[in-house]
């Protein structure tokens, strides 16, 4: 018996790293072992970025392809496409109606927009689409049309949650019914922990990630580029204190975590060593993997159908709860 339902989306945001995979690709899996979970790709919400019709498309096979990749199972897990669901696009406007403006106009993603302007001397909407200002009601019909119980999240979205939550409330409060499950945000605070070649929290936009899914060649590369001190083997090391240990204990065994930290503090060991187990240890995680990932990249077909059967199971649920929705606001 699972202990309720679990649904997030995922935005499509270029090939993955592993500080992606760690933070929160590996953790979603898990959960989905408790949970019903519902896993989407949110190309709807891509599109208030993303406006080149090839790149989204392949965006979206992207992110199909690299969670089938590394071990989601779309028999139970319910994987979809978000644009597949139309109950979301009509959940959507009700919800805004039930939205305050002042509510859209605080939230963080459209607020720095608007500061970034005026900052700029600009009018404060310049370049600004209603898309972007409407993303969290579309992100609160996502989660509230299937009755979503927990989503997991990073802490950049703890507030469209708390506006989910409070969209939810409004309209259980006017109809005087329970018509709306009002979901819990699961927060993963260690995303925020895992660091990339620089020391730096590991993110594309400063250059210093590991990708899952390139070639071995390149992947030794980005490792061997590691920014370490300048200690030399024989010197006892702070495994703490460390850019190759901070990645490599996430992958490590338990035993060899031991070994290896007695190494650092103790002296003898040196940064190549450390580098060329952490690779190892990433090829015999990510190869096989990398394989399938490919192989997927190279059958939309595949994904495709995939999808669709994904979007079949989603809407079953989908359509009753638009029709309860309809019904209690008196639009049938
Ligand atoms: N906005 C989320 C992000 O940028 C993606 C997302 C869309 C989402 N709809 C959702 C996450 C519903 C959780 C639940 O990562």
């Amino acid at each position: 018996m699972k202990n309720g339902i679990a649904l997030t989306g995922i935005k499509p945001s270029g090939t993955p790293h592993i500080g992606n995979f760690l933070g929160m690709i590996k953790p979603a899996l898990e959960l989905a072992k408790d949970y019903q979970a519902l896993y989407f790709i949110a190309d709807y919400h891509a599109l208030t970025t993303v406006k080149n019709r090839d790149e989204l498309k392949k965006l979206t096979y992207e992110v199909a392809a690299t969670w089938l990749a590394l071990g989601l199972d779309p028999e139970k897990v319910i994987f979809y496409r978000q644009s597949d669901i139309p109950e979301v696009m009509e959940l959507t406007w009700i919800l805004a109606c039930f939205t305050p403006k002042g509510l859209l106009n605080r939230a963080h993603a459209y607020k720095a927009a608007v500061d970034e302007n005026l900052e700029k001397g600009k009018d404060s909407d310049e370049g600004i689409n209603s898309g972007l200002f409407l993303y969290p009601a579309l992100m609160a019909a996502d989660i509230l049309l299937f009755d979503t119980n927990f989503v997991p999240v990073g802490l950049d979205q703890k507030q469209h949650i708390e506006i989910t939550r409070d969209i939810a409330q409004a309209i259980n409060g006017n109809y005087k019914k329970e018509i709306l499950t009002v979901p819990e945000a699961v927060i993963r605070e260690d995303v925020m922990t895992i660091p990339g070649l620089d020391g730096r929290k590991m993110s594309k936009s400063y250059d210093n990630v590991i990708p899952i899914f390139e070639s071995s060649k390149e992947i030794r590369k980005r490792v061997m580029r590691i920014v370490t001190d300048s200690r030399k083997p024989e010197d006892p090391k702070d495994p703490d204190e460390d850019n190759v240990f901070a990645i490599y204990k996430h992958f490590a065994s338990p035993a060899d975590l031991q070994r290896v930290s007695d190494g650092y503090r103790q002296g003898g060991l040196a940064y190549s060593e450390i580098k060329n187990a952490l690779y190892e240890l990433l090829e015999g995680e990510f190869a096989q993997a990398r394989e399938s990932y490919w192989r997927y990249m190279d059958d939309f077909t595949y994904l495709e159908k995939i999808l669709q059967q994904g979007a079949d199971k989603a809407r079953m649920i989908s359509q009753p709860k638009i029709e309860e929705i309809r019904k209690a606001i008196g639009i049938e």
